[in-house]
């Protein structure tokens, strides 16, 4: 039996990933554990017969220590784009690097963010460069994966701006010439799934990106469109812009901040163009986008979880 423990699994990709596991693998041969904070909000994942979701505290040594008690990988997937981001991005993933050597599972596979460095513009990307320094200092068998933004039913990108576009007549919008590569759930998942079982990306970072890059401006108008409410954008100057995100700081789960204006000041594009590992073909943003935007058909489950989670 395969054991993979899945951290931060209960959201967007880990589910993606849950669902290609489970596909790929036999199911007599492996099982996944996810803990998460709140079990009832992982009921979806519960149904899947592989996969064990375990209350727990990530934060605490003690209990990483007995989650990695006969696990052959790990793949840590926490990620905010709000709140304590030393604690989730840097302490966390050095906190998982000693649990792992300590219990012997070498095989280590971490989601960081496109453009992560030590002197980015934003704490987001800054501490997500901590937790890949953390998590290299250890020494284990490990994969780095740096995703652009990601899209797929359930996303919270591409659905925010088809649901903000049901009901504003425009959009005022920071950074609009802020440039993306988006990548689909379903890729980046593959790709994650298959460096389990190539060797030879064990101490590679891959950056995960889709065949096109396109301005936040795009983006927007195509997400509002696409949903059947076309709607004008209107670029906000940066002092705006940063009253705006201010503002919404102040809404519980607001859908901008100001370090989430840091971020986008860094274009979120892959350096060789479009990439992906193994040979793998990156899937267009039009051609899966119009299947859940399309219509109001987006899963509101997703965006209803990360609520009620805070993240
Ligand atoms: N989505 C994107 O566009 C995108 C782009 C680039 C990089 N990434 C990275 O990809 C990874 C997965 O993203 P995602 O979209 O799947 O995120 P998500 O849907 O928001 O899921 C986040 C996961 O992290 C856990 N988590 C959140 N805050 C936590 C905390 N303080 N302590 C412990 N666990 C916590 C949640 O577990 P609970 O069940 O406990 O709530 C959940 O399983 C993240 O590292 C993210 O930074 C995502």
């Amino acid at each position: 039996m395969r054991k993979i423990l899945l951290i931060g699994g209960t959201g967007f990709l880990g589910s993606a990933i849950c669902r290609h596991l489970s596909r790929r693998l036999a199911k007599a041969d492996f099982s996944m554990t996810l803990p998460t904070r709140r079990r009832e909000r992982a009921k979806q994942l519960t149904v899947l017969p592989t996969v064990n979701v375990v209350e727990a505290n990530v934060h605490d040594p003690a209990a990483l220590a007995r989650l990695m008690i006969g696990q052959d990988a790990v793949i840590n997937l926490v990620g905010i784009l709000r709140g304590d981001f030393q604690r989730a991005h840097a302490e966390l993933p050095a906190k998982i690097a000693a649990a792992a050597k300590a219990a012997g599972v070498r095989r280590v596979l971490h989601v960081s963010a496109l453009e992560a460095a030590a002197d980015a513009p934003s704490a987001y990307l800054r501490s997500k460069a901590a937790g890949e320094a953390a998590l290299r200092a250890a020494n284990l068998d490990l994969t780095i994966f740096r995703p652009s933004v990601i899209f797929g039913d359930g996303d919270s990108f591409l659905t925010l701006f088809a649901r903000l576009a049901k009901i504003a007549p425009f959009f005022p919008l920071a950074c609009a010439a802020a440039r993306f590569q988006p990548v689909w759930v379903e890729d980046v998942a593959a790709s994650i799934v298959d460096a389990l079982d190539r060797p030879e990306s064990i101490g590679q970072t891959y950056e995960l990106c889709g065949p096109r890059q396109y301005t936040l401006r795009e983006l927007v108008s195509y997400a509002a469109k696409t949903a059947g409410t076309p709607r004008s954008v209107i670029g906000l100057p940066y002092a705006v812009a940063w009253w705006q995100a201010l503002l919404m700081e102040l809404i519980p789960n607001g859908p901008m901040s100001r370090d989430n204006l840091l971020s986008m000041r860094v274009p979120s594009v892959c350096t060789a163009g479009c990439t992906l590992p193994f040979g793998r073909v990156p899937t267009a943003l039009e051609v899966v986008a119009p299947s859940y935007l399309r219509d109001g058909r987006w899963r509101a489950g997703n965006d209803r979880r990360r609520k009620k989670a805070r993240r």
